[in-house]
């Protein structure tokens, strides 16, 4: 939250945003989303919230869910009605939806298909810019989701494993992807957390949770998005990587 909130309004401002989207699953500690950190994303600035496999870890989000319609949950989960799996906005009189699905492949909930979901998605959703956070963990998963829906969505981006891949393009049809847009939290971390918080608990059983050190230098991982508004499809695609605050080129 730290790393989101010192630069965002920054971020908002140089590269002029239109729509904010944050994928805020792990922004409570590292685990869910709270109602209070829902309400300070959104102050923040961030028009849609979306999520991932942690979307229910934390139960108030029930209740966020029914009552926000800027919070999209994944659509294909199984045996879960509240909410919603994607939203549709007017943007600056732009239709713009903005939809979440999980994938499948090293993944343990329990979901219907990704593709059968998206195309249900597609046939109620309105006619214009359409950008899908799929939460997957395997790059060529999310690779393959891309590719089948190439032209058919302004922008496919990959989230969940917390690490920017080096692959953003336009596909051949004019989709925006990137495997993984990555993370907003601790720079010198595991996919972050402390590290030896993660040490003790995974190579030595510890009995303490894993944490979140919120006084680590704070990373925001990000992509920018041009969109043409009449085509719908994707004129530029830019990774974005910020470190306390400054861009940061990797290495
Ligand atoms: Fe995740």
């Amino acid at each position: 939250m730290t790393a989101v909130s010192d630069v965002l309004p920054f971020l908002a401002k140089r590269y002029e945003a239109d729509l904010i989207i944050a994928n805020g699953e792990n922004a409570s500690q590292g685990f869910g989303l709270t109602h209070r950190d829902c309400l300070a994303l959104k102050d923040m600035g961030v028009d849609v919230i979306t999520l991932g496999n942690h979307w229910r870890t934390r139960k108030s989000i029930d209740d966020d869910l029914e009552a926000i319609d800027t919070l999209v949950r994944p659509h294909n989960v199984r045996d879960y009605d509240l909410g919603q799996g994607y939203v549709s906005l007017d943007v600056n009189g732009v239709p713009v939806t903005v939809s979440n699905l999980l994938g499948t492949a090293f993944m343990k909930e329990e979901v219907n298909s990704p593709s059968a979901s998206m195309h249900e998605i597609l046939d109620e959703a309105p006619e214009g810019v359409h950008i899908v956070d799929y939460h997957a963990e395997s790059t060529s998963e999310k690779s393959l989701f891309a590719h089948y829906f190439d032209g058919m969505v302004s922008a496919v981006l990959g989230t969940h494993t917390h690490v920017q891949t080096a692959d953003a393009r336009i596909l051949p049809q004019g989709t925006g992807f990137i495997s993984d847009v990555g993370m907003c939290g601790a720079y010198e971390s595991v996919i972050g957390f402390e590290p030896q918080s993660v040490i003790d608990r995974i190579y030595f059983n510890g009995p303490n949770p894993m944490r979140v050190d919120d006084e680590a230098e704070a990373m925001v991982n990000a992509v920018l998005l041009d969109i043409d508004e009449q085509t719908y499809l994707c004129k530029a695609i830019t990774p974005l990587v910020y470190v306390n605050g400054k861009e940061r080129i990797h290495g």
